[in-house]
């Protein structure tokens, strides 16, 4: 159908977080980030530009969004409006296929998803490039969700040289992450908030920004060398020094629950084992587990000695962003 696009777009863990924005509006970060695609959780939007509606309906689930809950998604469409030059309110329907606003990244394949379907439904030609500056404008982390396997968003300094950049797409290599679903709950303050007051109030945000330059260059390395260790290491410091800066905040606050430092706490232990196994945190409580593929099933089966098996799920390097205007599922 015409004015009809479809996205799919998987979500993104970053390796090296993205904490902090220089530019509200436009959304650009601190600092570059680093991050892995991955193929378990993902969004799938479709966008509608209908003459008929008087506004914006928005469906996440199956559910018709109140206003409040529309008016992320309104915003983001009238910069897509702007540069297709129309003013046509839309229909949009999106199914979260990972829980939403629960550190499990639904912002990034959600905005993602929303801007592959509502660029191609309003028949702007974006190249991948564009198209991540504009999935950026909805959520940061989204700039990620484009490119499959591993992608760095660099930092830029303006709307148009700030994007993801794919850097491999993780296929030679023989990796996995195990999601360790301590609460799927929404959580109570949003990324977006949670780092707006660090970055304002955390003495310990300087530290944090000089010290992820140096993460960004070392995992960078350890991605050309294929060095799992040093992939791994740097992961999790540099996500424990994120939520680091947390505790340093006015008023401080953390996303960790008691199940968070148990599971954390776990992957020691597994590596003291011998098994060689990495986590890091976003904003929410959910621990993620990077460690070799076949390392999996063995790592999984102690995870269930203490959380339950629903707790538990897999996922491996996912694709980049799947467009189409017609039907593809
Ligand atoms: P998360 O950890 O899930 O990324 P955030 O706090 O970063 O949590 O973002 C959650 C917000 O992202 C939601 O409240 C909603 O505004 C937006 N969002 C999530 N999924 C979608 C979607 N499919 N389409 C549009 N916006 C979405
Ligand atoms: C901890 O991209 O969700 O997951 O740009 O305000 O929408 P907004 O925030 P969001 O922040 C993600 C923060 C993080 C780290 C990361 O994904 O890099
Ligand atoms: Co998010």
């Amino acid at each position: 159908m015409a004015n009809t696009g479809k996205a799919r777009a998987y979500t993104n863990i970053a390796l090296i977080k993205y904490w902090g924005k220089k530019d509200d509006d436009l959304i650009l970060p601190m600092n570059s980030s680093l991050s892995l695609t991955l193929d378990a959780f993902y969004t799938e939007t479709t966008v509608h530009f209908d003459e008929t509606l008087k506004e914006d309906q928005f469906y996440l689930n199956q559910t018709l969004q109140n206003p409040t809950q529309t008016k992320k998604t309104t915003r983001f469409l009238d910069l897509v409006r702007h540069e297709a030059g129309i003013t046509t309110p839309a229909i949009i329907e999106s199914t979260n296929y990972v829980p939403t606003a629960a550190g499990l990244a639904s912002s990034a394949s959600g905005f993602a998803a929303l801007a592959g379907a509502a660029s191609l439904a309003s028949g702007l030609e974006l190249d991948l490039q564009a198209l991540s500056c504009l999935a950026r404008r909805g959520s940061g982390s989204a700039t990620r969700s484009i490119y499959g396997g591993f992608v760095e968003w660099q930092m830029g300094s303006n709307d148009l040289d700030s994007y993801g950049v794919p850097i491999d797409d993780a296929s030679s290599w023989d990796l996995a992450m195990l999601f360790v679903v301590v609460n799927q709950k929404e959580k109570v303050i949003s990324s977006r908030d949670g780092m707006k007051q660090t970055v304002a109030t955390s003495p310990f945000y300087s530290g944090w920004l000089e010290s992820t330059a140096k993460d960004l260059i070392t995992i960078k390395e350890a991605i050309k060398e294929h060095d799992f260790q040093k992939l791994g290491e740097t992961m999790e410091s540099n996500g424990l020094k994120m939520h680091a800066t947390m505790l340093g905040a006015t008023p401080p606050f953390t996303y960790w629950e008691p199940d968070s430092i148990q599971a954390m706490q776990f992957v020691a232990e597994l590596r003291q084992e011998g098994i060689p196994c990495y986590f890091t945190m976003d904003a929410g409580p959910n621990v993620k587990v990077l460690c070799h593929k076949s390392d999996l099933p063995k790592i999984k089966a102690k995870f269930a000695t203490i959380f339950q098996e629903t707790q538990l799920i897999t996922a491996y390097p996912g694709p980049g962003i799947q467009l189409s205007k017609g039907d593809f599922y």
